[in-house]
């Protein structure tokens, strides 16, 4: 494997044969199996699981790994194309990251979305940009529209659960956050549910609907694994016969980029915040999701994470497990 970028490129066959590797190592470790491999990470955006779950997931392979972000004690970091550099930053991005890249036997990059253009962000511009610069196996830490690490969490978490593919409802619902928050989780959440096979409901006021481009891509995987998706502004018709809710909050695409049309939308929806009686018309058992780090109070009530609903801490933790299925795949564990 010499990329893991967004699970569009993969197959639903090669998905599953990850998420069997993933279970597997689990249950039975291989604590040599990369033994000797070094893996660079370097975070241009701030994380908690992702930042350990790599070195976790390295370390119980028996290969190591370095981190690189900008709040460390490095040079200030320059990505400005074409800059004079007379100011505070003594070093450019474009030496930066081949660097790095030349430390280990593959990288893993996050780097958010600059939320000024969705055109831009869209297009995947600033993640791209790092990439041209490296020639070594590479791991999508969350650029603007993907999240696939934790796209295939997800998956597995809900496979370990038995819940449906085809016939399971999942509704990915917004959620009031008090800041504008990227698309890539909602985005590539939605295709990993779309290429499961779910029934997948996007739940969310006026002014937050996705991208059309991201339903479209989202709606093709569905069509193929036998799957659908629809969009609504109707809590009750979409939490009907639910399996899943995975919250999270996004960005408002109607005012993009626009800070203050933005917070003058999102402040309209302060109730958009997931607690019992959403769950009114769901099946018994509905699971709550999320992604973390998740704002108690804001974006989802305690009794509903510290509950029987939720399965965020499973859900953290298949991080670790199927970020070893893709080192073992890409750095060369033996079966
Ligand atoms: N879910 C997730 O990526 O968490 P972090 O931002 O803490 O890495």
């Amino acid at each position: 494997m010499k990329a893991f970028n967004d699970l569009a490129d993969f197959s639903n066959e090669e998905i599953l044969a990850l998420i069997e590797l993933a279970g597997r190592l689990d249950k039975h470790p291989e604590p040599e199996a990369l033994k000797g491999k070094v893996l660079s990470l370097l975070f241009l955006s701030p994380s908690l699981r992702t930042l350990a779950s790599f070195q976790a997931a390295m370390t119980r392979l028996g290969g190591g790994s370095f981190v690189i972000s900008p709040e460390m004690s490095i040079h200030g970091l320059e990505s400005r194309p074409g800059i004079v550099m007379d100011g505070a930053a003594a070093e450019h991005i474009r030496e930066a990251v081949p660097v790095i890249a030349s430390y280990g036997d593959a990288i893993g990059i996050r780097a958010f979305a600059e939320r000024k253009s969705i055109e831009a962000d869209m297009a995947e511009t600033e993640f791209s940009s790092l990439i041209d610069l490296i020639d070594t196996p590479y791991i999508n830490m969350e650029s603007a529209m993907n999240h696939p690490c934790q796209n295939l969490a997800d998956w597995k978490t809900m496979d370990d659960l038995s819940i449906p593919t085809n016939g399971g409802k999942f509704v990915l619902s917004w959620a009031y956050h008090p800041r504008a928050l990227p698309l890539a989780v909602p985005a590539s959440t939605l295709y990993m549910a779309a290429k499961r096979g779910m029934d997948v409901t996007v739940l969310r006021p006026d002014g937050f609907e996705l991208p059309e481009a991201i339903m479209q891509k989202a709606k093709l995987a569905a069509n193929a694994s036998g799957g659908s998706v629809t969009e609504t502004d109707d809590r009750d018709a979409a939490m009907q016969g639910a399996d899943i809710i995975y919250a999270k909050s996004w960005s408002s695409t109607r005012y993009y980029g626009d800070k203050n049309g933005d917070q003058k939308l999102r402040e309209e929806h302060l109730a958009w915040c997931v607690d019992e009686p959403w769950f009114a018309n769901a099946k018994k058992d509905c699971r709550f999701m999320h992604c973390l780090p998740v704002r108690r109070g804001v974006v989802v009530a305690d009794n509903i994470l510290d509950g029987p609903r939720s399965i965020v801490i499973p859900e953290a933790r298949n991080r670790m497990l199927a970020q070893m299925a893709i080192l073992y795949q890409m750095l060369g564990g033996d079966s």
